[in-house]
């Protein structure tokens, strides 16, 4: 074998140890998260911290929880926007909440929540839709550092240009500043909006189903996962959706490749909104 390609392969096995060593001391399974993906960012971790080698990274990563959650922040990959890909929201106010505003009580379960923009977003939708009372949202994520800033709902004022625009595109009824008081370089978003929010952690590889969920939302998450997890996990979310429930997904995903696609129809393509269909 040649030489570069030895070594190419040596770092390979490598990063398979790391990540047997990741589960056994701290329990989270990356062995089926895209392995391009994993290699990428630990490598930008190696460069950042100035680690020599992935086998220097697994030896310092078991004794360093610090370390640890820098590289799980790393591989969890936290960006998120609030109204992210506004005519998504769009399409779920204007196609998707006047079928659940036929019921009588609603949930809605947004899985890999990050820090709460994208729950925010749905709780104002949601709000000027006249349903907030009446639904139960689920914010779930793996990652207690993004919850624990999710349920304080503080955001840097700098964003605030562009979350009104996306508000704005996403079909906002009223002005975005109405959700908000800003205190210094920060805005604090209302209580009121998160009062039916339960966060909680909970990991899509290992941790169980919810039940009776009409809405799941699923964005940017699946798209870090290899075939054989999204499956399974695709599976996690039809056995928590009622029967004529909605999914969610980012706009570079979709279940044409799952192994759950004949359950479902196609309810919004351009959107990737699923919907499950009454007799599956
Ligand atoms: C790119 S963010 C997407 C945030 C939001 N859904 C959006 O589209 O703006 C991906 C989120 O998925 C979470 N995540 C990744 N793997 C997960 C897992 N196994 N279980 C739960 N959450 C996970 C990460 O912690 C991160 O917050």
């Amino acid at each position: 074998m040649e030489e570069a390609v030895k070594l190419l392969k040596i770092e390979d096995i490598e990063i398979e140890l790391l990540i047997k060593a990741v589960k056994e001391m701290y329990d989270y399974d990356f062995s089926n998260y895209r392995f391009a993906h994993i290699k990428r960012r630990l490598k930008r971790r190696m460069e950042l911290s100035r680690i020599d080698s992935i086998n220097d990274m697994t030896g310092k990563l078991l004794r360093d929880k610090k370390l640890f959650a820098e590289i799980l922040l790393d591989l969890s990959i936290n960006v998120t926007d609030m109204f992210r890909c506004p005519g998504f929201f769009k399409e779920i106010r204007e196609k998707v909440i006047p079928i659940l505003k036929t019921y009588p009580s609603i949930k809605i379960w947004h899985a890999g929540c990050s820090t709460g923009e994208e729950v925010l977003s749905m709780a104002i939708t949601l709000k000027e839709e006249g349903l907030l009372q009446k639904t139960k949202i689920y914010a779930t994520d793996f990652n207690q550092a993004v919850l624990t800033i999710a349920k304080r709902g503080i955001y840097p004022v700098s964003n605030m240009k562009k979350w009104t625009e996306n508000y704005q595109k996403a079909g906002g009824k009223n002005s975005f500043s109405d959700y908000y008081r800003a205190n210094y370089k920060h805005v604090i978003f209302d209580n009121e909006l998160i009062d039916n929010v339960e966060y909680i952690n909970h990991n899509l590889v290992t941790d169980g189903k919810l039940m009776d969920v009409n809405l799941i939302i699923c964005r940017n998450v699946l798209i870090y996962f290899n075939q054989t997890l999204q499956n399974s996990v695709l599976d996690l979310f039809t056995e928590s959706l009622k029967k004529g429930g909605f999914i969610g997904l980012g706009i570079k995903e979709n279940l044409k490749t799952n192994s759950i696609k004949n359950k479902y129809t196609d309810f919004s393509s351009k959107y990737k909104i699923y919907r499950r269909k009454p007799g599956y």
